[in-house]
This record gives structure tokens, C-alpha cells and sequence, in this order.
């Protein structure tokens, strides 16, 4: 099975998420509206609704429930990328210009706010106290991991164990709360909600890790935003600091700036490549994803479950 007939059998459901996407982001105010639907309309993976989705199906799930926090989690992940396309000054976004970029930065904070709201106001449609104290501790974890981010650009000297913390609570919290709000609003048992926590914080690591490697080896065609950035912004990822260990060449990497030289940027990159900092950046990720099956085999056996070794296996293989 591939990823794409996961969309395939969940295809009604997320046709549904879609639709209450556009709904709850509807705006009177024409630039909130035009502002806030253009990542909407540009697509996206929809990689948290869809594990919300699968992991509501190891407990009786109700349709519209499930719906409401699927809509709400994707919610708050375009918020955060509209914030974090400020943050990372990117011109590109699931193949258009960012909302920075088409408007401004100060259009895109209050963008980015709005449909951070409409994300709560739709959570609240949610009874579970546990739903909102897992939502809001994802929120403050991700806001401390971006402005990590901020503070630690440029410094080369950073532990690993930085970077690794750093990807949990921007991104991995967010899979792993979509895993365990999924179990929470269909009543799993304390155990699988649980164990889909853990499987989403092991997914989402590998996904960040895989991101950052895509940074180096995809184009911008294939993911739809700037490819080779990460490093010009001194944002320090995975592959660089296996390629630091080369020391003529974190001679080179420590004197990376914002206004470097591009074509200078561009061999360095490609020198980066050259080492093994990609393969053994492959291989973390790959421990990440190992775990992740690990947990998900002490799952109940469902259709489910089958499609959450897809996403994984997906998430190990995209170029995109
Ligand atoms: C991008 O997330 C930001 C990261 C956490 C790596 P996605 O890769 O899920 O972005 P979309 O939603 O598919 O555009
Ligand atoms: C993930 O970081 C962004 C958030 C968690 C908001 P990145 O900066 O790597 O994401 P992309 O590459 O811009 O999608
Ligand atoms: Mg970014
Ligand atoms: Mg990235």
C-alpha cells in the first residue's frame, strides 16, 4: 500500500475536513478571508488529520467530532506556518507566495492569530479537558521551539540534544498530538491513547528530521517552498551537524551568514552532500521510524492500523 491510497480510502473524510476548513475560516473581513484560504486552497499534506482520523479508529469515534479536532489541528499547523514563514523570511509555500510575501509580515501575524482562534473556537466544540490541556501545552512547547530556533541561528557550537529538542516541540508534539486527541475523542483505552502519543512523537521526529533533509536534497519544485535555506538562515539541522565533524568543512560552515555569497552557498551544500551527514541523517530517522512501528505493533490489529505503517513508510520515502 502507498500513501496516496491512504487518501484514496479516507477520501470521504477528508473531502469533509476540507469543506469545514473553508467553512470555519471564512471571514467578513475580505483580506482575513483572501489571506487565510490562500495556504487552504494551495493544499497541503494533511498529514495531522489524517492521524487524528486513524487514531480515532481504534475507539468508537464520532464522525463529527473526530472532524472538529482534525479541522482544529490542521488549523493550528497553518497557523504556525504562517508564522514560521515570517520567522524563516521564506517567499514560498505549498507552491505560492506566503502570506509575507503576498501581503507582509504585519498582515501575517494577525493572519496567523486569526486562524489560531478559529482553531479554539472550534475545539471548544470538544467536551474533554484533556483535549484542551494537550492543545494548549502543544501550543506554548511549539512557541518555545520556534523561538529557540530564533535564539540558537548562527551558533554552531549548539549540542545535538538542542536540535533534537528543538524538533520535538515544533513539530513532533503537534503529530503526537494529533495521534492522541484522535484516541482521546473516540474513547480509546488510557492505553492506546497512550501508545498513539508515543507513535505520533516518534513519526513527528522523523518527519522533522526528514524535512531538514529535504532542505539539502530536494528542489523547490518538488516541495513547494525555498529548498537549501535552512543553513543561510543559520538554522542549524541534522545534516550539518553530522557535517560539522569534518573539520575542514565546519571551517566553511562556521563562516555562513545571511548575506553570504549564493553560488558560495550553493558549494557548500553541495560539499555538505559530498560527506555522509545525509546517510547518517537517514539513519536517525529511520530509528525514529523503527520505534514508531515497534509501538504501533502493541496496537490492537485493525484496517487502521495497517494504514498508520503506510504513513511511516511514507514519511521514510517522501520527496515532498
Ligand atoms: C511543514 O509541515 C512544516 C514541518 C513541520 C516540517 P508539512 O510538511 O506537513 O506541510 P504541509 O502541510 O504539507 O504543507
Ligand atoms: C517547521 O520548521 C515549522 C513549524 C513547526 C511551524 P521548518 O521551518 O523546517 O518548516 P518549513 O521547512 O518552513 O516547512
Ligand atoms: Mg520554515
Ligand atoms: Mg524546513
Amino acid at each position: 500500500m502507498n500513501f496516496k491510497t491512504v487518501y484514496a480510502l479516507l477520501k470521504n473524510d477528508l473531502k469533509n475536513i476540507e469543506k469545514e476548513l473553508e467553512v470555519t475560516l471564512n471571514a467578513k473581513s475580505p483580506l482575513l478571508k483572501q489571506a487565510s484560504l490562500h495556504y487552504l486552497q494551495a493544499g497541503g499534506k494533511r498529514i495531522r488529520p489524517i492521524l487524528v482520523i486513524l487514531a480515532s479508529k481504534f475507539g468508537t469515534a464520532d464522525v463529527e467530532k473526530v472532524k472538529n479536532v482534525a479541522v482544529s489541528l490542521e488549523m493550528i499547523h497553518m497557523a504556525s506556518l504562517i508564522h514560521d514563514d515570517v520567522i524563516d523570511n521564506a517567499e514560498l509555500r505549498r507552491g505560492r507566495l506566503t502570506v509575507k510575501a503576498k501581503w507582509d509580515n504585519r498582515v501575517a501575524m494577525y493572519v496567523g492569530d486569526y486562524i489560531l482562534a478559529r482553531s479554539l473556537e472550534l475545539i471548544t466544540k470538544v467536551q474533554e479537558e484533556k483535549a484542551h490541556q494537550i492543545l494548549s501545552k502543544t501550543m506554548v512547547e511549539l512557541s518555545i521551539g520556534e523561538i529557540e530556533q530564533i535564539r540558537d541561528k548562527y551558533n554552531f557550537d549548539q549540542s545535538i540534544f538542542t536540535y533534537f529538542r528543538r524538533i520535538k516541540r515544533k513539530t513532533a508534539l503537534l503529530i503526537s498530538a494529533s495521534c492522541e486527541l484522535g484516541a482521546i475523542c473516540a474513547n480509546a483505552t488510557e492505553d492506546v491513547q497512550v501508545k498513539l502519543r508515543k507513535f505520533g512523537y516518534y513519526a513527528g521526529m522523523a518527519f522533522q528530521i526528514t524535512d531538514d533533509i529535504l532542505d539539502f536534497t530536494a528542489t523547490e519544485k518538488q516541495l513547494g517552498k525555498p529548498a537549501g535555506s535552512d543553513l543561510l538562515q543559520g538554522n542549524i539541522t541534522l545534516p550539518v551537524f553530522f557535517a560539522l565533524k569534518d573539520e575542514l568543512l565546519a571551517a566553511e560552515i562556521r563562516q555562513v551568514h545571511e548575506n553570504m555569497d549564493l553560488n558560495k552557498l550553493k558549494r557548500l551544500i553541495k560539499a555538505i552532500k559530498a560527506t555522509d551527514a545525509i546517510e547518517k541523517s537517514i539513519v536517525v530517522s529511520n530509528q525514529y521510524l523503527q520505534k514508531a512501528l515497534e509501538i504501533l505493533k502493541g496496537l490492537p490489529d485493525n484496517e487502521a492500523k495497517d494504514l498508520l505503517t503506510t504513513v511511516i513508510n511514507f514519511i521514510g520515502k517522501r520527496n515532498f
